[in-house]
C-alpha cells in the first residue's frame, strides 16, 4: 500500500522515493486512514507550518490517479497527509492471490546472485547455544532473498585450519586413545586440546612440536593428514545432526582449509600490487588511510593466518558467483578483523570488496547466564534443542494425547520455541533466553505462532476443504477484518525491508502481528454462520492468513504443522 502512497505524491512532494517510503505511517486507529504522510520534515524544505504543507498536498492529488492506485479518500489531519483505501477493490486483489503471486511483484533479486555466509564452527569444537545465532539468522536471510529471486549461495566457512590443528594432533599422537575419540569424538577431542594448553605451561617444548605437526600439515604428511581429516569428519558428523534437526542447508561447505593452497597466490598479487609491507619480521597491509591496525597476512613463523585465508575466501566467492552482495553473518568481536580483510580486498582493486558486508549479532544467554566460555565449556546447543524437545513432547501430550504424530509435531515446536526466539528479536541485540517465556503458547513465542496456525488450519478442516475462494464480501468491510486483509498485502514488502535491513525480526513481528489480528478477530466476530456466501469469505480469510503464517515461518526455517 505504501508504494500506491508513494506513486501518487511523488509528482507532488519533492522528497527522494526512499526518503518518502520512509516516511509514512500506519495511523494509531484505522478512522485515521490506512497510510499516513507526515509533513514535519518537509516544513524545512517549504519554510511552512506542516498543516499548510498537508493542506496543500491534499489538494494537488489528482482524482482519477488516486483512484487508479486504489485510494478512495485523502484528508487533512494537522501535520498529516491521510489515505484512505478502497476496501472493496483491494479486498478482491488481496484475497484470491496466491503467496507466490504476490510475491512476483517483488523478485528485486532477479537474475542477481547473492553470497550469505553463516554457522561457521570449528571442527574438534563443540556447538554452543551462541552458534545458532549466525547459523539461524544466516539462514533465514538466505530463504528471503531466496524468495525474492536472488540465486543465493548458502557457505558454511567451517573453521578447520590454523596453528591449533598442530597442537590437537600432537595431543592425539601423544595422549590420545583411538576408541576414547570414535565413543565421543568432540569431547574427547576438547580435552585433548586442553590438556595440551595445561602441559604446555611446564614444557614450552610442546608449542614447538604443535608448530611442527602444523608444518607437517601443510606440507601434505600422511599421518597428519590423516588425523586432520578424521577429526574434521567426525565433527562434521556432529554438525550435521544439529543442522538436520535445525532444518539448516548448505549449497558449499567450504572449510578454510581449502583456501590454503590459495595463500601463496594472494600473497603474489599483494606483493605484485605493492601492498606489503615488512613489520618485525612479519608481512603486513598497512590501513592507515582506513585509520585502522595493519592486516597482518603472514605471520614472523611464515604461517598464514585467519585473515590471509578470508581474503583468499572473498576473492573467490567473489570470482565464482559475481554477487551482488557477500554477506558475513559472524559475531561482534569480529569486526574489526572484516572491517580489514573487506579494506585489503578493496586496495587489492576488487570492487566487489565494497559489496561485502559483516552482520554482527548480539551475544545469547540463557536464564541470564553466556553459553560460552573460553575453557571450552558452556551450554551445548544440542542439549538445549533436545531439552526443548522433552518439554514440547510434555506440552503435546497434555494439549492432544490422541495427536497421531506427537513426536514430530513436538520436535517442531521445541526447535521453534529455540529459534523463534533466537529472530524475533532484532540481529544486533543480546538475547536472555529463558524456558518458560520462549514456551508460552499467549506470548510471543514460536509455539504461539505455530498453533495459532494450526487452529486455523483445523477451522479449514472443520469447513471440509484446504483450500478456499471467495468474491468480495461486506464480512471484509469491518475493521477487524481489514485489518488482517491490509497486513496480508504488506507481506512481500516485509520481505524486502528484511533484505534492506539484513534483519529477519522483521518477518517474526509481522506473524507475531497477523496472530494477534486473526485471534482479534475470532474473538470478536461468530466464524461459523449460516449465510453461505458469508462463511465463505470467512474461510478465505482464515486461509490466507494461514497460508501466510506457514510461509513466513518456512522463511525463519520454523514448521508450521497443520495439527497440535
Ligand atoms: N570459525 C570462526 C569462529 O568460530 C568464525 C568464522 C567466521 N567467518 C569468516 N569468514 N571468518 O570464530
Amino acid at each position: 500500500m505504501k508504494q500506491q502512497v508513494v506513486e501518487v505524491l511523488k509528482g507532488v512532494v519533492d522528497l527522494p522515493i526512499d526518503n518518502m517510503t520512509q516516511l509514512l505511517e500506519t495511523p494509531p486507529t484505522r478512522e485515521q486512514g490506512d497510510v499516513a504522510f507526515p509533513c514535519f520534515q518537509l516544513a524545512k524544505v517549504y519554510r511552512q507550518a506542516p498543516p499548510k504543507i498537508a493542506e496543500d498536498i491534499v489538494s494537488k492529488l489528482d482524482a482519477t490517479h488516486l483512484e487508479k492506485n486504489g485510494i478512495k479518500e485523502v484528508v487533512q489531519a494537522g501535520p498529516y497527509v491521510n489515505f484512505f483505501f478502497d476496501r472493496q477493490a483491494y479486498t478482491a486483489k488481496v484475497i484470491n492471490t496466491r503467496i507466490d503471486q504476490q510475491l512476483e511483484e517483488v523478485k528485486v533479486g532477479k537474475d542477481k546472485s547473492i553470497v550469505v555466509e553463516y554457522s561457521a564452527p570449528n571442527i574438534a569444537k563443540h556447538f554452543k547455544l551462541y552458534h545458532i545465532r549466525s547459523t539461524m539468522i544466516g539462514q533465514a536471510l538466505a530463504n528471503v532473498y531466496g524468495a525474492l529471486g536472488y540465486q543465493v549461495e548458502r557457505i558454511n566457512h567451517v573453521g578447520d585450519w590454523g596453528t591449533q590443528f598442530g597442537k590437537l594432533i600432537a595431543a592425539y599422537v601423544k595422549w590420545g586413545n583411538e576408541e576414547k575419540v570414535k565413543a565421543d569424538p568432540i569431547t574427547e577431542l576438547v580435552a585433548l586440546y586442553v590438556k595440551f594448553h595445561e602441559e604446555a605451561e611446564n614444557d614450552s617444548s610442546l608449542e614447538d612440536e604443535g608448530r611442527a605437526w602444523f608444518k607437517k600439515l601443510e606440507d601434505g604428511d600422511e599421518q597428519a593428514v590423516r588425523l586432520w581429516k578424521w577429526f574434521g569428519e567426525e565433527s562434521l558428523k556432529e554438525f550435521n545432526k544439529i543442522y538436520d534437526l535445525l532444518g539448516v542447508e548448505f549449497d558449499h561447505v567450504l572449510g578454510e582449509s581449502f583456501y590454503s593452497n590459495k595463500m601463496d597466490d594472494v600473497l603474489a598479487e599483494l606483493k605484485e600490487k605493492d601492498l606489503l609491507e615488512e613489520s618485525e619480521g612479519a608481512l603486513v597491509v598497512s590501513l592507515d588511510e582506513q585509520n585502522i591496525p595493519p592486516c597482518i597476512i603472514q605471520k614472523r613463523d611464515g604461517t598464514s593466518i585467519y585473515a590471509t585465508r578470508d581474503i583468499a575466501a572473498a576473492l573467490y566467492r567473489g570470482k565464482k558467483f559475481n554477487p551482488e552482495k557477500m554477506l558475513y553473518v559472524v559475531d561482534q568481536r569480529q569486526a574489526l578483523h572484516f572491517q580489514q580483510v573487506f579494506s585489503v580486498v578493496e586496495k587489492m582493486g576488487y570492487e566487489f570488496g565494497q559489496s561485502c558486508e559483516h552482520l554482527p549479532f548480539g551475544i545469547m544467554k540463557i536464564e541470564g547466564e553466556v553459553g560460552s566460555t573460553r575453557k571450552g565449556k558452556g551450554v551445548l546447543l544440542d542439549e538445549v534443542l533436545n531439552a526443548a524437545i522433552d518439554k514440547a513432547k510434555y506440552i503435546v501430550e497434555e494439549k492432544n494425547p490422541s495427536l497421531e504424530n506427537k513426536d514430530e509435531v513436538a520436535e517442531a515446536i521445541g526447535v521453534g520455541a529455540i529459534v523463534f526466539n533466537d529472530l524475533k528479536h532484532h540481529r544486533t541485540h543480546e538475547i536472555d533466553f529463558k524456558w518458560d517465556e520462549a514456551f508460552n503458547f499467549e506470548g510471543k513465542t514460536g509455539p504461539y505462532v505455530q498453533y495459532t496456525h494450526a487452529r486455523m488450519r483445523s477451522l479449514l478442516r472443520r469447513a471440509g476443504s484446504d483450500t478456499f475462494e471467495s468474491t468480495p464480501h461486506a464480512v471484509y468491510q469491518s475493521d477487524l477484518a481489514w485489518d488482517i486483509i491490509f497486513a496480508i498485502e504488506q507481506y512481500p514488502q516485509v520481505l524486502v525491508e528484511t533484505t534492506k535491513k539484513n534483519d529477519p525480526s522483521q518477518v517474526a513481528k509481522y506473524l507475531l502481528d497477523i496472530c494477534q489480528l486473526f485471534n482479534r478477530y475470532y474473538a470478536n466476530e461468530r466464524f461459523f454462520v449460516e449465510d453461505e456466501a458469508e462463511q465463505q469469505a470467512k474461510l478465505t480469510l482464515a486461509y490466507k492468513a494461514a497460508e501466510i503464517l506457514e510461509h513466513g515461518l518456512s522463511m525463519l526455517t520454523i514448521k508450521a504443522p497443520h495439527q497440535i
